[in-house]
């Protein structure tokens, strides 16, 4: 599966549920609301035929994410439906931990081997404003255990907001001296809905990534696959720093993952500006070579870029509607 610019796409993000219990103030600020009329998720049998299709194409990393996956009763046997198809070798899922710290045992039991943690602030008040939750303790918790656990791959989100969360870097350095996460600052971007959050809070990771190389953090030579995050490390710190900048000159040059939607839309970029339903190739085991040729056939228009820098923030309201 190699695109018209020459990059290849072994990383399927797969969103499984569109609501989110969690009000992020940059994300669904509101909370989740259904549209009306909207489609149910891919069901567990369509789920294994869409990941069996991706599999026939290549992918061996995928990533469960919603809106909140764990919204979703049996997202455990989506881990195992995952897990057992030949080729994933990396089963991913991002999480905003509310039930991290009851379920880690019984995910990581159905094959899950790594995480994602949403954590804006380290600050419990601040976690909360920005959530709309007072659950930092426990999602914390629930990291520790992962991390007490040995899952291969543990990271951290946290998404830069101006005059919220943008001063935070010390705590988070005392975090890191001992916690073997991979935290990752996202710069905010924006979606549909959020344009006026955007302006307010919207700030650059050049900034921080100045006072990491002052404060002797390292930058990582940029693995080939190693997707649109920017890597430092510090012999000091157990823990290391990503940077992602969705605004930064060649982001998208990078890029090694496609999208599917709650419903089966396949999405080239987060940012595109239309979805390619696949349910319709889902409904039976037979169909899946059309699945495949309906896959391979939409490459050709996945674009060099997004159109971010021009506001175009393409048929996404949020993240949440697309898995972020
Ligand atoms: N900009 C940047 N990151 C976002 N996320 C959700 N919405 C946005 C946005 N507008 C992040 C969440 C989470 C991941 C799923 O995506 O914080 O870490
Ligand atoms: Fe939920 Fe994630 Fe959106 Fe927050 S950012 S509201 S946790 S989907």
């Amino acid at each position: 599966m190699t695109d018209r610019y020459g990059r290849r796409f072994p990383y399927l993000r797969l969103s499984i549920v569109p609501a989110c219990n969690f009000r992020c103030t940059y994300c669904l600020p509101h909370g989740y609301r259904a549209a009306p009329g909207a489609a149910a998720p891919l069901s567990l049998p369509e789920v294994a035929r869409l990941l069996r299709g991706f599999a026939a194409l290549g992918m061996h990393k995928l990533r469960i994410t919603g809106g909140e996956p764990s919204v979703r009763h049996d997202l455990t046997e989506v881990l195992r439906t995952a897990a057992a198809i030949p080729g994933v070798r990396k089963l991913a899922m991002t999480t905003n931990g509310t039930l991290l710290s009851r379920r880690l045992g019984e995910w990581t039991e159905a094959g899950l081997n790594a995480i994602n943690v949403s954590v804006d602030s380290l600050d419990r008040a601040s976690f909360a404003r920005i959530t709309g939750h007072d659950r930092l303790e426990d999602i914390l918790a629930g990291i520790d255990m992962a991390l007490a656990a040995g899952l291969p791959s543990v990271k951290l989100n946290a998404v830069l907001l101006r005059d919220v969360n943008d001063r935070e870097l010390p705590a988070w350095l005392d975090y890191l001296r001992d916690h073997a996460v991979g935290l990752r600052f996202i710069e905010l971007m924006q979606t549909g809905d959020n344009l006026a959050f955007f302006r307010d809070h919207h700030v650059r990771a050049e900034t921080l990534e100045t006072q990491l190389l002052e404060a002797g953090w390292e930058a990582l030579p940029r693995a080939a696959d190693a997707g649109p995050a920017r890597e430092y490390r510090h012999a000091d710190y157990a823990g290391r720093i990503g940077i992602i900048a969705p605004y930064s000159k060649d982001f998208c040059s990078g890029c090694n993952r496609l999208r599917v939607t709650a419903t089966g839309d396949l999405r080239l970029c987060l940012f595109g500006e239309f979805g390619i339903p696949l349910r319709p190739f889902l409904q039976q085991d037979d169909q899946l070579d059309d699945l495949v040729r309906a896959i391979g056939g939409q490459l050709v228009h996945k674009e060099r870029t997004h159109y971010l820098h021009q506001g175009r923030t393409g048929i996404t309201p949020h993240l949440a509607s697309t898995g972020g």
